[in-house]
């Protein structure tokens, strides 16, 4: 018997066009739709190694996955394939920091949503109330944030003149297994992944965990695999989902930068059998660390009103337990390839 959605209608499958699906929040999405739904993921990336696991012609849901290897910059099999799609997701972007600053016009071009109020009475972000507000121009670091928002503007209006059926979703730090790369080792040894990746890379070489203006910066994170669960349901809830935008996140997990440097101290000494005593914090500038133009908020809190009524979803998984499975992970899949370079560094 076919699921029933949360107004007891049943579920059909979808074919689901999944641009940029190769990446972080794709594969776990994708590892979700493979292994609980009946769906058909249809993916387009430059890369598909985080998703190999998935596209094995043995495995039971083969039939109802499919990887396309394409850049979206300039590539039409694009249009066809999301015209032939149910419902199209769209993941494409240059999410990492340290690349703002440094291909911010790469970042303009391949970016979507995201908005970042900057002022203590704006901390606490309303999707349907909290203007939206950024750095100056030369504060290169703006461009994601301005590019993602130009994409929110674009699809609304689609919606408004169009009648684009549409969800935007707002991950507030989504972390977890297969996030970026450890540099050197899954990607270039000069490349800056975003902050779980850099601290675990820090960590993994016995390296300080550097703080980039002393991590005050505060942040909430959200197990990406919680994460999943309420985009499963706004895939399986259109009626519920269409036409709005949810912040995806888990105020509960605040803490600052630092504070997380301290806790995957802890976590990581743990999983890796090492004295915590032989791990350390570092405090580096913006300029050194991310270069000129690096800008941020202080601190942003997704407001979760309209997530609640719409689909009942609440995050369930501490910070803790995120970051204890998250560094088991890292610690499993990385710690020989290291322990093996710092062996050998002339390799
Ligand atoms: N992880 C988070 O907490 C978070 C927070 C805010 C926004 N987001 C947004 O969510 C989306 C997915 O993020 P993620 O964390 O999975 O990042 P990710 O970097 O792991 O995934 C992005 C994927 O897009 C692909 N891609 C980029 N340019 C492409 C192109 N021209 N053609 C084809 N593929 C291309 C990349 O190869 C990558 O696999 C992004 O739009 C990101 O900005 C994520």
């Amino acid at each position: 018997m076919a699921k029933a959605n949360l107004d007891g209608n049943p579920i059909t499958p979808l074919s689901i066009c999944m641009i940029g699906g190769g990446g972080f929040i794709g594969s776990h999405l994708c590892e979700k739709l493979m292994s609980e739904t009946s769906h058909i993921a249809i993916v387009v990336d430059v890369s598909s190694e985080k998703i190999n696991h998935l596209l094995d012609k043995s495995l039971p849901w083969a039939k109802r996955i499919e990887f396309h290897h394409m850049n979206i910059k300039n590539d039409s099999r694009l249009e066809t394939l999301v015209k032939a799609s149910d419902l199209t997701i769209n993941l494409a972007a240059i999410c990492t920091p340290a690349d703002y600053n440094t291909r911010p016009l790469d970042t303009i071009f391949s970016n979507f949503i995201d908005a970042i109020p900057v002022e203590p009475q704006y901390y606490m972000l309303k999707e349907d109330v909290s203007p939206c507000i950024f750095g100056p121009v030369h504060k290169q670091r703006w461009s994601y944030a301005c590019a993602k928002q130009m994409t929110d503007r674009l699809i609304y209006a689609e919606h408004a003149e169009n009648g684009l059926k549409f969800t935007i979703v707002r991950p507030y730090n989504w972390i977890g297994p297969r996030m970026d790369f450890i540099p050197g080792v899954d990607g270039p040894s000069d490349g800056v992944p975003r902050v779980l990746a850099c601290f675990s890379n820090n960590l993994l070489r016995g390296e300080p965990l550097k703080l980039v203006d002393g991590g005050r910066s505060q942040r909430t994170f959200l197990y990406v695999k919680d994460a999943i669960e309420a985009v499963l349901l706004m895939i399986d809830n259109p009626n519920r989902a269409n036409g709005h935008i949810f912040n995806v996140g888990n105020p509960d997990n605040e803490v600052s930068v630092k504070q997380l440097a301290e806790l995957m101290i802890k976590v990581y000494a743990k999983v890796a059998d090492v004295p915590a005593s032989s791990l350390s914090t570092l405090d580096v500038t913006s300029e050194d660390f991310y270069g000129k133009g690096y800008d941020d908020s202080d601190r942003r809190i997704p407001d979760m009103t309209i997530i609640t009524k719409q689909l009942g979803w609440k995050p369930r998984t501490s910070l803790d337990e995120l970051l204890d499975s998250t560094l088991q992970y890292q610690h499993q899949t990385y710690s020989h390839a290291i322990k093996k370079e710092l062996s050998n560094p002339s390799t």
